[in-house]
């Protein structure tokens, strides 16, 4: 399939798709406390986007259960929410969502610290979210899809965190994962040029130790391999000639 550009039209039904999700995201960081189950989020978070008319992408998505990906400490995404997983103080939680408005969909994650977590665990977040930003510096039309993966694994790697290599971004409007895939590391390919109207989602997973992971029994959720933490951040994010725009940051100055 090829990459598709976005119509006014369409970027502006896929601005409150992103809308919606930002403020999905604020209510689940709000209510993430330790004793909570992580199937208590994922029912918040199904309620918020159904009741502005919305429908989580995540559910039914090749058979995945629930609306949100919940992945706690060396789980890296597509945690599965269940009432027996009890959030604890010190955990690092990533939160990972979508919705559908009018037929177009947004995409986002977030990592969070529960209570006071190490200094390790608090950095590892800041860099990972911080390494989105890295590599939207070259979110630009003319730049080629290489050099927001540089921008990304450069200021990871030069931290001593590794960044996943098995899991990828994606173009994203009409369905939740559209061509091109979006690596998060240099690779031979330098993949497309970006042109104003593409809309992607660049989700950086960094982990504090070694980057290989594996995938648990369940089929779903993947863990890093050596047991280190891992967090993940994630934007739908529209490239025009100038500054990208983040169509899933709301206008409250977000920390994380
Ligand atoms: N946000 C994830 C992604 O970008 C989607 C989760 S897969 C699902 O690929 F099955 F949970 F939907
Ligand atoms: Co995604």
């Amino acid at each position: 399939m090829a990459v598709t550009i976005k119509s006014e039209r369409e970027i502006a039904l896929m601005r409150e798709a992103g809308r919606i999700l930002s403020i999905t995201h604020a209510e689940m960081k709000k209510a993430l406390k330790p004793g909570m189950s992580t199937k208590d989020i994922d029912r918040l978070a199904e309620e918020i986007i159904r009741s502005y008319g919305c429908i989580p992408n995540f559910k039914n998505y090749h058979g995945y259960p629930a609306s949100v990906c919940i992945s706690i400490n060396d789980e890296v995404v597509h945690g599965i929410p269940s009432d027996k997983r009890i959030i604890q103080e010190g955990d690092i939680v990533s939160l990972d969502c979508g919705c559908i408005y009018k037929g177009y969909h947004s995409d986002a994650a977030r990592t969070h610290a529960v209570g006071e977590v190490s200094k390790e665990a608090k950095q590892l977040i800041e860099v990972t979210r911080q390494s989105f930003f890295e590599g939207m510096k070259y979110a630009k039309e003319g730049y080629h899809l290489v050099d927001i993966a540089r921008g990304i694994q450069e200021y990871v790697e030069n931290l001593g965190y590794s960044v996943v290599r098995d899991l990828v971004g994606h173009g994203i409007g009409r369905s939740l994962h559209e061509d091109p895939q979006i690596p998060n590391f240099v690779s031979r390919r330098r993949g497309i040029r970006l042109q104003a109207g593409m809309t992607l989602a660049v989700e950086p997973m960094i982990n504090q130790g070694a980057y290989p992971v594996c995938w648990l029994d369940d089929d779903w959720t993947v863990v890093t391999e050596d047991g280190s933490l891992s967090a993940h951040y994630e934007n739908t994010v529209l490239i025009t000639k100038g500054e990208p725009e983040f169509l899933t940051i709301g206008d409250e100055i977000e920390q994380n």
